[in-house]
């Protein structure tokens, strides 16, 4: 088995955690006999933008090929490049070229992370959250109508295709389907938003007919978003539109007190085009250059793109090193109240894995 990954560090942290995870990968092939080729681009990072006035060459796509996966550390450095630059200029330029129409996250309270939710232990919160990546909500339709008078108004269209709601809810199921609980949980507001949101019930109740074997249940975004500080336990795989999935992708990892080191994927499941793992951070300028940064968030998403690639026992065995190295404040980082720095960090990982 070998795989081509295209791996792009980006700036501040990103340039410091990458290493870490790419020893993991290293350390993880190894043990079970698959190769890594390696391609390390040398773009989608500020300083490259302050030499040629864009963030990527014209060409990107052909200099990126055919990759298995892109392995992605975190872009931005708002001194140099504005942000909105920064992120259209890369990622989400990877997201929308490579169809990558599925954000996944997961949630998942870990021994060694101290949880904002009192009274919750290591393994009441354990869930998926799966965002619509592409269209829904944040759409490019609309605009300002008599501006500066009294009639002044600013309208902005929800664009939901059968094609595109039905294939986020399929990768939903499917992934239910592999977890104990099967169970997904729609997220939903058709209460209010009376067109577009009742035909996001329609199709689920349609999908989830095509999956016996799976249960399913809604929620409205309000006492969803509630529920995910309150009752965490009730939840397996949570699926939501793209603006209800933006916020649930951010409140679950903060449930589990994991924004700091949680991974995310952004994929295009059918394989026409490389999926994108990354850590959910940024580049963090704050600490950027000082080996302070956690690499758990850049190592968790090296997990979640062997088992991506169908290296589902390499990744399974990468979880427990972390949750092993998470237990031990020798070798946590300081954001989690420890004191090694990140290369300690990663290096203990990658030796469980030897
Ligand atoms: P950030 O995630 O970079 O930092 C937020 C806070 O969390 C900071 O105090 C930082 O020190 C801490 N932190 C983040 N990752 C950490 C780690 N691995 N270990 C220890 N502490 C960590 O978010 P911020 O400050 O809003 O953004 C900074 C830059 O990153 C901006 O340019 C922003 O656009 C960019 N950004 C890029 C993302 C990406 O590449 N996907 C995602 C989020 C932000
Ligand atoms: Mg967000």
């Amino acid at each position: 088995r070998i795989y081509d990954i295209a791996v792009i560090a980006g700036d501040g942290i990103g340039k410091e955690v990458m290493p870490e995870g790419i020893r993991v990968l290293e350390a993880s092939a190894r043990r079970h006999g698959f190769t890594l080729r390696q391609k390390w681009h040398d773009f989608a990072h500020c300083d490259y933008y302050a030499r040629r006035g864009r963030m990527m060459p014209e060409n990107w796509k052909e200099e990126i090929g055919k990759p298995a996966a892109i392995f992605f550390g975190a872009v931005g450095w708002p001194d140099i490049v504005p942000d909105h630059i920064s992120l259209w200029g890369s990622l989400l330029q990877f997201r929308r070229e490579y169809d990558q129409y599925v954000n996944l996250r997961p949630v998942k309270l870990m021994e060694g992370v101290p949880c904002p939710l009192a009274g919750r232990k290591p393994g009441d919160i354990d869930f998926w959250v799966i965002r619509e990546n592409t269209e829904g909500e944040y759409s490019a339709i609309g605009g300002r109508m008599f501006e500066g008078t009294e009639r002044e108004m600013v309208m902005q269209e929800t664009v939901m295709t059968r094609k595109g709601v039905d294939r986020i809810l399929k990768f939903a199921f499917d992934l239910a389907r592999t977890r104990p609980r099967k169970l997904v949980t729609s997220a939903t507001k058709s209460n209010g938003i009376a067109i577009t949101m009742p035909y996001w019930d329609e199709r689920v109740a349609e999908m989830a007919s095509s999956y016996p074997d799976v249960s399913w249940n809604k929620f409205h975004i309000d006492i969803l978003t509630a529920n995910f500080v309150l009752k965490p336990q009730i939840f397996d795989v949570v699926v939501g539109s793209n603006l209800f999935g933006d916020i649930l992708s951010d409140l679950g990892p903060a449930c589990a007190g994991t924004i700091g080191i949680a991974p995310s994927g952004n994929i295009n499941p059918e394989g026409e085009h490389p999926s994108l793992f990354e850590p959910v951070h940024g580049s963090a300028p704050d600490i950027a250059g000082q080996n302070l940064a956690n690499p758990i968030g850049q190592i968790w998403s090296a997990a979640m793109m062997l088992d991506h690639l169908g290296e589902k026992q390499a990744a399974a065995d990468i979880m427990r090193a972390i949750e092993m190295v998470l237990k031990e404040p020798s070798l946590r980082t300081r954001d989690l109240g420890g004191s090694a720095d990140t290369q300690t960090c990663g290096k203990a990982i990658a030796v469980l894995l030897s």
